[in-house]
């Protein structure tokens, strides 16, 4: 029945964690998968989280089923922190937004969503993207094309390129955007070519859809999410889906958030009616625990503040952790070219390594990145660093 299935090749950064976990080297180092590790290596237990944990360990709860978009409150905590908006105040009200399973899950309801309203528009990608992008639209049944994105000389983005690319489009055509932290590259765009690119998708009538996974890692909780409210302010509709798996280290729980920035509030209560509409084919609703923990935590002004204050340690240990490494090479390899290290921003660099260094890297000093050459600096340590550089000079070296 099941000889014409066809062998699974493997996920490029999934299944490569699942060999690093199979890898019996001592001294292996994970720099592939997008986790943040503390100074023990070990994904950390936001104080916060473990707080709210507790309050709801000593109080009783049931486990229904949570409604299809997900719990209010939840919502509206998400909502609030992508948009900087409260309740009732006119952009909030043209916005629907639901809970999600994870940012994955926002982006496959989103896609599922589109399709089924926008059956003829093209999705396109920044080049190089998130893998999983082009998975999750394809799968959404999408066309999935690339615009230009990242620039190997500077290191940052190639606007021109992406704004030439994005002018030559359709309108209607939906356009994934990285609100921060790109993944895999780290370069993010500057304001005013914020508002540059808000020009273009205006006046073509493109259709943004914010991947934002990494809300806190770059410069901060509001100006990460610069991007999304410039575009919402200025009456773009937009789509965008949101995760707490990394800013709440929380990422088995899959709480993610997908918003529908509307014309106005009619247009988006049809839209929220769609989405749960799309969820309910899919897994019917998300799971209540971890919407749980981000509702314990957001509604207490004292965790609240905790956790931010964690969020910013995070945010400026990976900082310390680029400029350590960035002073390593250097040293080490004067006439290297690793401003990547300091110029990218978030979790991930793109060394720019060709593959069969980043292959060395693995089968001889147990440093694994993805074949991209994308770095998951967060997970480096500081005693890590050294052996990670020497590792490094040594590949590029020899
Ligand atoms: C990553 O980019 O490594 C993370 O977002 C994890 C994933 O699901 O790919």
């Amino acid at each position: 029945m099941f000889q014409h299935v066809e062998a699974f090749a493997g996920d490029p950064i999934l299944t490569l964690n699942e060999q690093f976990a199979a890898d019996p080297r001592q001294d292996k180092v994970n720099l592939s998968i997008g986790v943040y590790l503390n100074e023990q290596q070990r994904i950390p237990l936001m104080g916060a989280v473990a707080a709210a944990e507790e309050r709801l360990a000593q109080s009783f709860h049931p486990h229904p089923y949570l409604p299809m978009a997900g719990s209010p409150s939840y919502r509206e905590h998400a909502r609030r922190l992508v948009f900087g908006v409260q309740a009732g105040e006119p952009l909030a009200d043209r916005v629907a937004t639901i809970q999600t399973l994870g940012g994955s899950g926002a982006l496959k309801v989103g896609g599922d969503f589109l399709k089924a309203w926008f059956p003829q528009a093209k999705v396109w990608v920044s080049d190089p993207t998130w893998d999983n992008h082009k998975g999750i639209f394809g799968g959404a049944g999408f066309e999935v094309g690339t615009y230009p994105y990242y620039s190997r000389e500077t290191h940052g983005v190639n606007f021109d390129g992406m704004l030439a690319a994005l002018r030559a489009l359709p309108a209607g055509d939906v356009v994934v955007l990285h609100a921060c932290c790109h993944n895999p590259t780290g370069a993010d765009l500057s304001l005013q070519q914020w508002h540059d690119l808000a020009k273009v998708v205006q006046e073509r009538g493109l259709l943004p859809f914010f991947d934002i996974a990494y809300q806190g890692f770059g410069e901060g909780i509001n100006e990460d999410a610069y991007a999304i409210r410039y575009f919402a302010q200025q009456g773009i509709p937009l789509l965008v889906a949101g995760s707490y798996s990394k800013n709440f280290a929380i990422y088995g729980e899959r709480c993610g958030s997908l918003h529908v920035a509307c014309k106005d509030a009619d247009d988006a209560a049809k839209v929220f009616g769609q989405l749960q509409s799309a969820v309910r084919k899919i897994y019917s609703n998300p799971p209540g625990y971890g919407a749980r923990i981000i509702s314990t935590v957001l509604d207490d002004a004292q965790l609240r503040a905790q956790w931010e204050e964690e969020l910013t340690a995070m945010r400026v240990r990976m900082k310390q952790i680029r400029a350590e490494l960035y002073a390593q090479l250097k040293a080490k390899l004067p006439g290297g070219d690793f401003e990547y290290l300091r110029v990218q921003q978030g979790m991930f660099s793109y060394t720019g390594l060709p593959v069969e260094q980043i292959r060395k890297l693995r089968n001889e000093h147990g440093v694994y990145l993805i074949e991209s050459g994308r770095m998951c600096l967060a997970a480096l340590t500081s005693v890590g660093v050294t052996p990670v550089a020497n590792a490094m000079v040594k590949v590029i070296t020899e």
